[in-house]
């Protein structure tokens, strides 16, 4: 079976504040998207990766090719304004034997192989999966002016984390059903969920952040030291 995994790699990190790209950022003096692309390289389920970026970022990703060995990166394509158009812009050059497409961000460094494994599988025989973790706060439901109105019941309640997989035409008719009826999501299985598909989740690991505030780095410097892919 074939499955390409897309890398959206083309944010501002914002909310990060520093002066790169975060996913550009140091980490064990590696940066943070090598190791993301490193766990893809080395997962046998994974036959092709294509990374979304800047097109000011293209040299630098034909460098970490080199320097890291990593056979399965293709040619990058040109980021979006969001995540969800660098993500369509990635779609467009996917493989055509491609079976099952995954998406993970590329600032979610300490992804484990075996989730992304599930999350191919579980794909490939119930159409779309996302790897989550069960909430560890209690939840509450409030108005936009910060009044409670109710409490959920954590029990049901699942933190969603990337990767996620499609059977390649779900992700395809999810992202022709969001751009014709204007949805945006940073969710992709939200945008699947729109043409009336439910993704299985994947029981994942805290240790899977997404790095987007400077408290993040701290966690993932930490995380760095004893991560076991
Ligand atoms: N991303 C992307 N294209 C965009 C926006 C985001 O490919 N137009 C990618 C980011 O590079 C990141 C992933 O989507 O790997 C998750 O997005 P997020 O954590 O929000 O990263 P940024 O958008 O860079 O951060 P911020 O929202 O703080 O600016
Ligand atoms: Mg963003």
């Amino acid at each position: 079976m074939f499955a390409s995994v897309i890398i959206p790699a083309a944010g501002f990190g914002e909310r990060m504040g520093a002066t790169i790209g975060k996913q550009f950022l140091l980490l064990n003096e590696k940066p943070i998207l090598v190791h993301t692309l490193e766990r893809f390289q080395s997962c046998a389920d994974i036959q092709e990766i294509i990374v979304a970026t800047q097109r000011s970022s293209f040299p630098i990703i034909e460098e970490f090719k080199k320097k890291y060995s990593l056979s399965k990166l293709k040619a990058p394509v040109e980021g979006g304004e969001r995540r969800q158009d660098s993500i369509a812009n990635a779609l467009k050059v996917v493989d055509a034997d491609a079976e099952i497409i995954s998406v993970h961000d590329a600032v979610r460094p300490f992804v484990h192989l075996r989730e992304i494994t599930q999350s191919i599988e579980t794909a490939k025989y119930f159409g779309a999966s996302i790897v989550a973790v069960r909430a560890k706060d209690t939840m509450k439901q409030a108005s936009t002016d910060g009044r409670v109105e109710r409490t959920l019941n954590r029990a049901s309640l699942w933190n969603v984390q990337t990767p996620q997989s499609f059977q390649r035409k779900i992700l395809v008719d999810a992202y022709d059903f969001a751009f014709r009826n204007d949805i945006v999501a940073t969710d992709d299985s939200y945008l699947a969920e729109q043409i009336g598909i439910l993704p299985i989740i994947v029981e994942g690991s805290y240790e899977n952040i997404k790095i987007t505030t400077p408290d993040d780095l701290l966690l993932a410097e930490l995380l760095a030291k004893r991560f076991i892919p």
